[in-house]
């Protein structure tokens, strides 16, 4: 009796085990999907998972998901293990192109507020990693990013160029304790959010305002930018981006906001 219901347990684990990895390799078959963070897929899923649809509709849907939070910004061609040039792919990416002809004045904005020497961490940096050099010397970054592929190319660009004090790691901003494990081994910690809160929001609606909080005692400050403008189709967004000034745990403030190239640039400080 006792090994009849082991057996089907365990046939039952593994069928389950089967399907899980089948729907897994189904979702992430494109290539822009391939290295996502696996939490990150599992939390598109969950969505649709116990929804009235068939298989192959709930995979679609969670692909459409995936695509809103990763795949728009990032088209094929920046997808490869090579030795891409800084400014070239500055300028191409959706996501940095606007912003291209004003990194040292939005860094300069930035850093003219804050005083010594800081460690940069840039959530969902993208590509944004190509743009250290726009950086104040002595400054050290930390980009973290769900596609495999941009963290590797931003890899590889430090070690080209001998940038020893720039790093990049392939992981999930749900994946909270890793994220916060980095950042306690540094000090003076400043938090890029540029252009991802939106996404996160597709996957966890209430997600920007939980990260904000659990991250808020390891960080000094937080630099949070919108895009004005929707990255792919340049048409304005009819939303209201103060909600993140109420967002915010009460040990900051807000130190200086400003619009350039339809982006819109939070900075806050703790107290
Ligand atoms: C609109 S792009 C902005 C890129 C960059 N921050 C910039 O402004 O140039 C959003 C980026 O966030 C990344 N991203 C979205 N959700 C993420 C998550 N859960 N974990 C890590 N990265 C994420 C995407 O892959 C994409 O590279």
């Amino acid at each position: 009796m006792f090994w009849c219901i082991l057996v089907k347990l365990l046939r039952f684990t593994m069928f389950n085990k089967i399907m899980d990895k089948e729907i897994y390799e189904k979702i992430t078959k494109r290539k822009q999907f391939s290295q996502l963070r696996k939490i990150d897929v599992e939390l598109a899923w969950e969505h649709f998972e116990n929804k009235q649809l068939s298989l192959e509709e709930k995979i679609k849907s969670t692909r459409n998901l995936l695509g809103k939070s990763f795949v728009m910004f990032t088209s094929k061609r920046f997808l490869k293990d090579k030795v891409f040039e800084a400014d070239w792919i500055l300028k191409r990416h959706s996501s940095t192109s606007e912003r291209f002809d004003h990194y040292s004045e939005i860094y300069s904005r930035i850093f003219s507020r804050l005083k010594g020497n800081f460690t940069v961490f840039d959530l969902g940096a993208g590509v944004n990693a190509f743009s250290v050099k726009y950086l104040p010397p002595k400054t050290k970054y930390i980009g973290v990013e769900s596609i495999g592929q941009l963290s590797k190319i931003s890899k590889i660009y430090f070690k080209e160029n001998k940038l020893n004090n720039m790093e990049s790691y392939h992981l999930s901003l749900f994946e909270l304790d890793k994220i916060i494990s980095l950042i306690k081994k540094n000090k003076n910690n400043l938090v890029f959010l540029f252009k991802v809160l939106d996404s996160l929001e597709f996957l966890k609606k209430g997600y920007s305002k939980f990260l904000l909080k659990e991250l808020s005692p390891y960080v000094d400050f937080f630099v949070i930018s919108f895009a004005m403008k929707s990255l792919v189709k340049k048409r304005d967004f009819k939303v209201d981006r103060r909600w993140i000034l109420d967002a915010f745990p009460k040990e900051f403030v807000l130190l200086d906001q400003f619009e350039i190239a339809n982006e819109k640039y939070f900075i806050f400080s703790k107290k």
